[in-house]
């Protein structure tokens, strides 16, 4: 007979945090939000910890290597997706570990036969106001000049100009030679009152740029999450089908965390998957999701470093809908969480968990943790930023970024379904969406920060690992939910959002 579970499982919309006592000394200032990514022995130090508890999906539209340094600059990991070929990826990894911080690569490249409007265009599309022109129009072409707000006038010049009649021209450019370093290229930048230096190989071909702006933000930034070779730290997305080719591959560009991306991780496809790569590789490794205990157990039992956590909870996902498989991402939390505290008690072993999907608000996020998740990882969230790999585009009145679902047919991630066999699933489970665009990462990760860290104060907790212990949470009814927004007055801004 099947087992019934008739207790209805929960969302995190459904709970709120009771405060508790608030210290004089439970200031913002003084919590850190420092927390495990991989398992450790009790009195021992993880082997990776992040410096904000935030991971970015393993999903094409969110996590390439843009994303991946800009959030390991914050302090937070990236799961750069598996999608993608081997090479690709692998590729992209690389990109990571030698990313230095400070030298970019150009993101607005145009060649010297294109016009005024395309600049224009360019600088609307993205932002950006120094265009490299290259010979190719990429972002590692010969370097032929610069195109900045200063070498062109709008009341004056027509809109078809070709570029190479009104850039600064190679010759005219100061320029920094590969493999200097940053003190090097800061130097130049100051000295000749630059706000941008390119970089180029010996044969002219453009490198990096380096901003005035950057190196300043570079120093603001010091929960960068470094190896000991002060490299960005960089996870990567497997499946349980081509390990045997993508890890050595991962492993060899310097890869720090892989996780096996799977919409039900509670298999032994995955079993097999782990003990593989724990048998024949140091790396660390997540596996998931699952949303119960008896998967959590199995996952560890592999051999897992950190287990995942949530089905059919991602705001792309459609996979309750499609299969009838999942749970409330609240409950499957709290569950799991019960589980890897009685397994730390019974065997000295901590094995982090990631709440994976369905946050909407930032205090969600502080809720997975006060339930037990070591950090969360976040799709949406993070498409909506100029660091996603994805377009800002304008649809009526408004910018956007488009966001789909490892599942659906535009991602044609098939691999990420264990189902045995030869791949090629003839449904979807997820979908092709838009999300709103919401600017840089980390203007808004700051803001959820400021929220987290301010919620921990109201709860008196100045760590992660404090609020498991001590959070009080309760469940609220329907009718308090209304009470929880703004009621019973007419706003004044009509698209104010409540969060
Ligand atoms: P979000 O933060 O709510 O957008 O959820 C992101 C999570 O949704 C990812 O980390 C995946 O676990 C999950 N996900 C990604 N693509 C799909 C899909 O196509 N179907 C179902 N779940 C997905």
């Amino acid at each position: 007979m099947a087992h019934y579970y008739m207790e209805p499982s929960r969302t995190f919309s459904e709970f709120l945090l009771i405060p508790n006592l608030t210290l004089k000394s439970s200031t913002p200032a003084n919590v850190s939000l420092k927390t495990p990514i991989t398992k450790f022995k009790k009195g021992e130090e993880p082997a990776i910890s992040l410096n904000i508890p935030f991971s970015s999906a393993v999903m094409q539209s969110v996590s390439d290597h843009n994303m991946a340094t800009a959030l390991a600059r914050c302090g937070g990991i990236s799961f750069i997706f598996g999608s993608q070929s081997i090479e690709d990826q692998a590729a992209m990894v690389r990109k990571v570990k030698e990313y230095k911080a400070g030298f970019v690569v150009s993101r607005s490249n145009l060649k010297p036969e294109q016009t005024l409007q395309d600049v224009l265009d360019l600088k609307e599309e993205n932002g950006h106001s120094t265009v490299a022109i290259t010979e190719d129009g990429t972002s590692t072409g010969k370097l032929l000049g610069i195109v900045t707000s200063r070498d062109y006038r709008l009341s004056r010049d027509a809109l078809d100009k070709p570029i190479h009649s009104f850039m600064t021209p190679f010759s005219s450019l100061i320029y920094g030679k590969a493999g200097m370093s940053l003190p090097e290229a800061n130097d130049l930048i100051w000295d000749n009152k630059l706000n941008c230096l390119p970089i180029v190989d010996e044969q002219q071909y453009l490198q990096h740029l380096v901003f005035r702006k950057d190196y300043d933000s570079d120093k603001e930034n010091p929960l960068g999450l470094l190896d000991e070779n002060k490299s960005y730290i960089v996870g990567a997305g497997i499946n349980t089908k081509d390990y045997l080719e993508r890890v050595p591959a991962l492993v060899a560009a310097g890869v720090d965390v892989l996780v096996i991306d799977s919409s039900d991780g509670y298999s032994e496809w995955q079993y097999e998957t782990v003990k593989w790569v724990k048998q024949n590789f140091d790396v660390k490794i997540g596996a998931g999701n699952v949303v119960d205990r008896e998967g959590f157990l199995y996952l560890v039992e592999s051999g897992a470093d950190f287990v995942k956590v949530g089905i059919g909870g991602g705001s792309i996902c459609i996979t309750r809908e499609q299969k009838g498989i999942g749970r409330g991402q609240a409950s499957a939390i709290i569950e799991v969480a019960e589980a890897r505290q009685q397994y730390y008690e019974e065997t000295g072993i901590y094995v982090p968990i990631c709440s994976d999907g369905g946050i909407v608000h930032d205090y969600h996020i502080t809720l997975a943790l006060a339930m037990g998740a070591d950090f969360v990882m976040m799709g949406r969230y993070f498409a909506r930023f100029d660091e996603s790999p994805t377009k800002k585009l304008k649809v009526g009145n408004n910018f956007v970024k488009e966001f789909w679902g490892e599942g659906s047919n535009r991602a044609r991630n098939w691999q990420r379904y264990d189902t045995g066999g030869k791949s090629g699933l003839v449904f979807e489970e997820g979908v092709d969406s838009y999300v709103p665009y919401a600017g840089t990462l980390k203007e808004n990760l700051d803001k959820t920060i400021s929220k987290i860290k301010s919620t921990m104060c109201n709860c008196g907790s100045l760590s992660i690992e404090e609020l498991q212990r001590t959070a009080r949470i309760t469940l609220v009814s329907a009718t308090s939910l209304v009470e929880g927004g703004a009621h019973d007055v007419m706003l004044k801004d009509s698209t104010m959002s409540g969060e």
